[in-house]
């Protein structure tokens, strides 16, 4: 490691430059003059002409490697101090090979596959001169009405935290400090984001300590537990309080219970929009806020450059916490070895074994995708003809909102992929239906969609039904290829209706009517409601947006290559009226019961409680049963031993889950809480010995005091296969 003392460092700076440390801006202000690419940023954003840009600490979302290069030369030659810049980005499934989204990652259930990943990601994105990247997103999301479940890992605390802690080891390694082909990772939206009310983006937050606590907060310890460097506040109120001022959940919470000591970086544009909240009366009130909730980097705002030198001066702020904010940024810098080159990671030959990524990319686009239905009808032999129709059996388009690095011209569709496997003789494709039913409403900025690549979609005038139809007749097996744009999902891409478009609903009722057998291929960046269509399938692959490899891992799973083994990581539900939907729910004292009517009992008169497909469900190809459930209990912790058969003709994996109920408790308790996780390949015929260790720690409970109660009396122990397949059970008494 470097032998640079950053104190020392700290102490030949002047209070501007200090505070430079604390900015961060976009490349314009550089490429402005580099390139004339865009005049006028600092005006645009209302950066004093006194903030001297040679002066800033780290510059945001520059994608091409070599303006990062000459950005770093010339302020390097320009600045006094020549602390070398920070460059940070949204790399959040992939750099230049493109994973699935967080929420397909996660349906994977298989930890060390997306720790590899963020490697990948890790790696590519070093050799593009990166340094810090803002994933992994935690935020536990239980509202498929909110834009940003697709960024998420979903629903489950513990899902969450494995999620976590493995991105954040892939990106970062487990060294002291961050090496080659290593980068930072920042966790976000630090806390409660995902439980924004109604769904609708940005909204506010009201939430008991003890939900706090038990269900946001455990994905974020795991990070700081791996030793995350940065954490990126939320753009929310929590209780009344935007998440980027609050000294609760910043400074007590994060700072002082769980131990992070690195930076804490706002959202993009939050410290200014204290002020929008008029929880600052103005920007040099929102500038001392954030400071002292300890907040180090203003995101593109002018907030701190402009005000905090005069409150330092004038003595308003407090210059001990301006010193701590600016050695963290420091520290991070040593640590990525930017003391000893600055241009670490940015050689254009970098020895890059694409292939060898793309091999992990369809390893993981694989186990993402959930078989939720199959009757029968997959795999599809090679022998069929099969009509390929929907709205995405020849979109391009299917990345993910956050792949802005990814070449979407390299992606393969899924008509070409089966083309590719069955024959283009035996394969056939028409669209069927619009992915939309209007376009009109997005507002996206024209130059990010541009870099996503999102379909500039335009209504087709002609019925496409027709042409399905006639596609479809001499077909054995029509395949739908149904779902949502990329811009349904991502940020600020709430909906109140998460069906499928009303003319994709069209197109299956039709196609239905030719009685041939029918397989849905849904990408989507949320769990859609389905309801009325599920009925008319014959099989259901949930397959997100499942990166470059998502067509070839599809066909390699239709054609039987490959036995899925996803499982959903959120619950499907059957109607928006029931979200937000999870299931661990605390406990009713009036549960109604699946199949019962009664009146005064907690459920709704026109839908049943439970999700169309619950969480942690998922099918294979083969078949396993559960057996010989054993507890062992050592000191505060117990083993829990269990047996999966494979009672099927082929091999598969198994995702087994251990679940917990406690049925008595000061404080009430969820119907279900999962406290582990083991994914297994299963030979046909083997019996595999599985087992969870479950610590006194899992079973207790956070009240609303900041306590962890000690649950007393009976726990419940469940291993299953999913959430609403509880194979085995027994009981421990405490
Ligand atoms: C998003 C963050 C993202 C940041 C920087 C914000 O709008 O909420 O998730 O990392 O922009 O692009």
């Amino acid at each position: 490691m470097s032998a640079v003392d950053c104190k020392k460092i700290l102490e030949t700076l002047t209070l501007e430059e200090k505070v430079g440390q604390l900015v961060q801006l976009g490349g314009e202000f550089f490429l402005e003059d580099l390139k004339s690419v865009e005049t006028g940023p600092s005006e645009k954003i209302g950066l004093s002409d006194s903030f001297n840009r040679y002066n800033l600490g780290s510059v945001i979302n520059v994608l091409d490697s070599k303006e990062i290069k000459e950005i770093q030369k010339v302020y390097l030659e320009n600045s006094r101090h020549k602390i070398p810049l920070l460059f940070m980005a949204d790399i959040i499934h992939g750099y230049q090979t493109i994973f699935p989204i967080p929420l397909g990652q996660a349906a994977s259930f298989n930890f060390e596959l997306i720790e590899k990943a963020a490697e990948v990601s890790a790696r590519e994105s070093y050799y593009g001169g990166q340094h810090v990247t803002f994933t992994p997103m935690v935020d536990l999301s239980r509202d498929a009405r909110w834009g940003r479940i697709s960024e998420s890992p979903g629903e489950d605390p513990y899902v969450n935290s494995r999620f976590s802690e493995a991105v954040v080891r892939g990106l970062q390694g487990n060294e002291d400090s961050i090496g080659k082909e290593k980068i930072a990772a920042t966790v976000k939206h630090y806390v409660g984001y995902g439980s924004v009310e109604s769904g609708r983006e940005y909204n506010a937050v009201e939430m008991s300590e003890s939900t706090l606590r038990q269900f946001h907060l455990p994905a974020f310890k795991a990070a700081v537990d791996a030793n995350v460097r940065l954490v990126m506040t939320a753009f929310h109120t929590l209780n009344g309080v935007p998440a980027t001022g609050s000294k609760w959940i910043n400074n007590d919470i994060l700072r002082k219970e769980l131990g992070f000591d690195g930076v804490l970086i706002s959202d993009h544009s939050a410290v200014k929009e204290l002020s929008y909240y008029g929880y600052a009366k103005d920007d040099a009130e929102a500038a001392k806020i954030a400071m002292e909730a300890t907040v180090d980097i203003d995101m593109k705002t002018a907030v701190y450059a402009n005000e905090l030198v005069t409150l330092v001066k004038s003595e308003q702020l407090d210059v001990e916490l301006l010193d701590d904010a600016v050695l963290r940024v420091l520290e991070l810098k040593k640590d990525l070895g930017l003391f000893d080159n600055p241009y670490r990671g940015l050689s254009y030959e970098a020895d890059i074994n694409y292939e060898e990524h793309l091999e992990i990319a369809l390893e993981l686009a694989e186990e993402s995708v959930v078989m939720l239905k199959n009757n029968n009808v997959l795999p599809i032999d090679k022998n069929k003809k099969i009509a390929i129709i929907g709205p995405n059996a020849n979109n391009k388009f299917l990345l993910g909102m956050w792949a802005i690095t990814g070449d979407a011209s390299k992606y393969e569709t899924l008509f070409e992929a089966f083309q590719r496997e069955y024959g283009n003789d035996r394969v056939i494709t028409s669209q069927g239906a619009n992915l939309v039913d209007n376009v009109k409403n997005y507002g996206f900025p024209e130059k990010l969609a541009k870099l996503i690549s999102a379909k500039d979609e335009t209504l087709a005038e002609q019925d496409l039904i027709e042409e399905a139809l006639r596609c479809a007749q001499d077909a054995d097996v029509i395949v739908l290829s149904l779902g949502e744009n990329m811009l349904d999902t991502g940020e600020g891409g709430s909906k109140v209706d998460i069906e499928l478009s009303q003319k994709q609903r069209e197109l299956v009722k039709t196609l239905s009517t030719l009685n041939k057998p029918m397989v849905a291929v849904i990408n989507s960046g949320r769990p859609n409601v389905l309801s009325e269509l599920e009925q008319d399938f014959d099989a259901i692959l949930y397959a997100w947006y499942g990166g470059h490899k998502m067509s070839e891992a599809l066909v390699n799973i239709i054609s039987g290559k490959t036995n899925p083994s996803g499982k959903l990581p959120v619950s499907l539900p059957r109607h928006v009226g029931q979200l937000p939907l999870y299931y661990n729910n605390y406990s009713s004292a009036r549960p109604s019961l699946k199949g019962e009517k009664k009146r005064f009992t907690s459920r709704y008169i026109d839908v049943d409680n439970d999700p169309l497909y619950s969480f942690g469900y998922g099918l294979s190809y083969t078949q396993f049963e559960y057996s010989n459930l054993k507890i062992s209990p050592k000191d505060k912790s117990w083993d829990i031993t269990y047996e999966v058969t494979n009672t099927g003709d082929r091999e598969g994996y198994e995702v087994s889950q251990l679940y917990i109920h406690v049925p008595v408790s000061k404080i009430v308790r969820p119907v279900l809480e999962l406290k582990g996780i083991q994914k297994t390949l299963i030979k046909p015929g083997e019996v595999f010995k599985g087992s969870f260790e479950l610590t006194l720690d899992d079973i207790n409970f956070y009240d609303n005091a900041n306590s962890k109660i000690e649950t007393q009396g009976s726990v419940e122990v469940f291993v299953g296969s999913s959430s609403n397949e509880l194979n085995l059970e027994s009981v421990i008494e405490l």
